[in-house]
């Protein structure tokens, strides 16, 4: 499981315009972690492209969809859990803080937005994008 795991990051980081290149995917346990994928950081890390983070947050969720291709929907795991805090808190600071959705537009929200504001952005985040690999 963890190997088709960390195959669907790299399979998907491989794969994805503005995606790190890969620097090495291993499935021997470290810490917490059962595996894990490696990327270089990109040259300039000072400004980062939305094309750039959009790639982060697929190859982020590639763990999750190879559990599902291969085990099937009901069989996922735990596995996926680090990946989807950091996609989250990714889609949010994207939102919330860099302006890059088209719904809620350039802004920055503030800390504690208005309830009407925060389920703007919860129906933002809260998409889950079907796709077919
Ligand atoms: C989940 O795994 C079981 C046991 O391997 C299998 O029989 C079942 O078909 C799987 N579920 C799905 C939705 O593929």
């Amino acid at each position: 499981l963890t190997a088709y795991h960390e195959s669907g990051h790299a399979i998907v980081a491989l794969n994805t315009k503005g995606a790190h290149p890969i620097h090495k995917a291993t499935i021997l346990p470290r810490g917490s972690a059962l595996g894990m994928v490696t990327q270089l950081p990109s040259q300039d890390e000072t400004s980062i492209s939305k094309k750039q983070l959009l790639a982060r947050l697929d190859v982020c969720m590639g763990g999750r969809v190879a559990e599902e291709l291969i085990f099937g929907e009901e069989n996922v795991t735990t596995g996926a859990r680090n990946d989807l805090h950091t996609a989250t808190e990714l889609a949010q600071y994207m939102v919330s803080n860099c302006g890059m959705s088209n719904a809620i537009g350039p802004v920055h929200v503030k800390e504690r937005p208005s309830v009407d504001m925060q389920s703007r952005i919860d129906a933002e985040g809260g998409q889950t994008p079907k796709r077919s690999l």
